[in-house]
């Protein structure tokens, strides 16, 4: 889980555009004639996202397992009058509220191992969304997790942090195991090591389509991420629009 990662989350998802990705969702209630006034955020690690959402002025409700990504969002976040930020898991998060939209980005929806958990996640937010409402999330595809990200090793040396990715897939449990290596340098020239070990579930699309249906979602759409075309085989990411 994020721990100590969440202090080095930032700097190492600079290349990250989050505008373009909040763009995005700004032209998904667009294609489906939404104009959400209340927007639940889950799994909103830093707050990246939340951040535009906040800037453009949607009643925001957003949250997170790991309460060191939380402490950063809080600095990102207090100043916004118009966001409430709490400490949930997406399986079993309870709020006294139903939104105009859910939203999660950024394949938190992997960190979801088991079927009857995310069944479990999908059948709560459909207790939190309003009927007319909208569902927004994204996956790592199963071929990103197993092809690309699966079985690799990536090394990034920066001035002052060195890190080590090993990643492991298992093709029977469909599971990407990522081992992460951290060296930050302490200032004094000498180097401090932490360990995270992350796991993803690789999902198809159908088990997702399938889960979905079973939390009653009636309307299910999916698309290659950034776009509304139809996903390939080499999608990396899918986005999944759902409605009730
Ligand atoms: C890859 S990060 C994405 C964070 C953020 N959405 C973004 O776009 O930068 C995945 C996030 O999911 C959170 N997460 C994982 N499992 C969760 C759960 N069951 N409930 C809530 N948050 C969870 C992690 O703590 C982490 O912040």
């Amino acid at each position: 889980m994020y721990g100590k990662f969440a202090a080095l989350y930032d700097e190492l998802m600079a290349d990250v555009d989050y505008k373009k990705w909040y763009m995005y969702i700004e032209s998904i209630f667009d294609r489906f004639g939404k104009s959400p006034e209340t927007v639940l955020e889950m799994a909103c690690g830093t707050g990246n996202l939340s951040y535009y959402l906040a800037e453009a002025g949607y009643n925001l409700t957003c949250f997170d397992l790991s309460s060191e990504m939380l402490s950063i969002a809080y600095n990102k976040l207090n100043r916004f009058k118009n966001v409430n930020l709490l400490n949930q898991n997406m399986v079993d998060f309870k709020i006294n509220k139903k939104f105009d939209s859910v939203i999660s980005i950024c394949d938190s929806i992997n960190y979801i191992l088991e079927d009857e958990d995310l069944l479990d996640t999908f059948r709560n937010v459909r207790n939190h969304l309003k009927d007319d409402g909208i569902f927004l999330f994204d996956i790592n595809s199963y071929y990103k997790l197993k092809n690309v990200i699966g079985n690799n090793t990536f090394v990034e040396d920066r001035t002052s942090l060195f890190y080590v990715w090993q990643n492991y897939f298992d093709d029977e449990e469909n599971i990407a195991k990522f081992y992460l290596t951290f060296f930050i340098e302490d200032g004094g020239g000498l180097y401090v090591r932490f360990d995270e070990e992350h796991i993803e579930r690789a999902y198809h699309i159908d088990e997702i389509v399938k889960i979905l249906k079973l939390a009653s979602f009636k309307e299910i759409y999916y698309f290659d991420a950034f776009t509304f075309n139809e996903p390939n085989d080499y999608s990396e990411r899918i986005n999944f629009v759902a409605m009730l």
